[in-house]
């Protein structure tokens, strides 16, 4: 089977943007879809002022940023996706999102031997698969943000899942300078289930009134040499998305220490979602 060169790349938020940019960097044409024109151009912008941070930080030429440009297109029409040969979803993680996205995707994409991969952080793999009329290519390609930095992508097969399917997803994680893991189809994975419940004791230990944000998170930082501590790090992931994740785990699992917290859903009744609008557990430049 030849490797992917026409990747089409369905939401362009945090995630979707961060893929967009890897695979446009990484040489392939990829056609960027968003659901309202408002939302298109709000992707384009957040790929566009990546690429230039990027060259700013010297990570990547004038030229390779304009050839990345180049390669990308955008739309607000899943149908203009139908000559893909891949497509990654990373819409909101809400499963009758992510199900209406998949099972017009399947409608849309021409060719029958295409790939529909789910970006999903904890919905079952095997639930978006048979929406569709091509089980046997949904797969989950799960990555990890920042997407142009952190290089693990989750490979989730469902059990509906063609061992080729799985094959040409690693190809492509590959080619995207990823290093693939396979995990379970089981909510929140390898990662998150091993994340989400720490993420989530953070959360507790500044309800109960147990320590300040700045404490717990330098004493991760400086005492166990994470890149960040947990109440940044769900800045970064986005409060609404660290509690969509939360809530599928504990829908799956019944276990305590997913379920989140009561601080977690008041701050996302109130609108502080973290780094993504300027107010989580820190306040940041809008
Ligand atoms: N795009 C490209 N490069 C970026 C970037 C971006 N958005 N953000 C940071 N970088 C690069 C910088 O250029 C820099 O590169 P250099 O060291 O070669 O100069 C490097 O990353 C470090 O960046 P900064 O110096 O600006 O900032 P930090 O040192 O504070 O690093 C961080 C920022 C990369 C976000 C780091 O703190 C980190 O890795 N944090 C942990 C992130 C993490 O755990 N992610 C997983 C979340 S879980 C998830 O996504 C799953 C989902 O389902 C919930």
């Amino acid at each position: 089977m030849d490797s992917v060169t026409r990747l089409g790349v369905v939401g362009c938020g945090l995630m979707g943007s961060g893929i967009a940019e890897v695979a446009a960097l990484g040489g392939l044409d990829v056609r960027v879809a968003e659901a309202t024109p408002d939302a298109v151009e709000a992707g384009r912008r957040r790929v566009t002022a990546s690429l230039d941070r990027g060259v700013q930080r010297g990570k990547i030429t004038e030229e390779q940023r304009d050839q990345a440009r180049a390669r990308l297109s955008f739309t607000h029409d899943l149908s203009d996706l139908s000559d893909r040969q891949f497509v990654v979803e990373a819409v909101a993680e809400n499963r009758e999102i992510k199900t209406d996205v998949l099972r017009t995707l399947d409608k849309a994409v021409e060719d029958s031997s295409a790939i529909l991969a789910t970006n999903t952080s904890s919905i079952p793999v095997v639930d978006l698969a048979v929406a569709t009329e091509r089980p046997g290519q949904v797969i989950g390609m799960h990555f990890f943000n920042p997407v142009p930095v952190q290089r693990l992508v989750e490979l989730v097969p469902a059990l509906t899942t063609s061992p080729d399917t799985v094959q040409r997803t690693r190809d492509l994680a590959t080619q995207l300078g990823k290093q693939p893991i396979q995990a379970p189809d089981r909510s929140g994975f390898v990662v998150n289930a091993l994340l989400v419940p720490y993420l989530l004791s953070a959360v507790r230990m500044v309800e109960s009134g147990g320590a300040r944000p700045q404490d717990i998170d330098q004493g991760m930082e400086l005492g166990c040499a994470h890149p960040m501590g947990p109440l940044r790090l769900l800045d970064l992931i986005g409060l609404d998305t660290a509690q969509a994740v939360a809530e599928s785990m504990y829908e799956e699992f019944k276990e305590p220490l997913y379920a989140p917290p009561a601080l977690l859903r008041r701050m996302v009744a109130a609108g502080h979602l973290g780094r993504k609008n300027g107010r989580g557990f820190y306040a940041y430049d809008a």
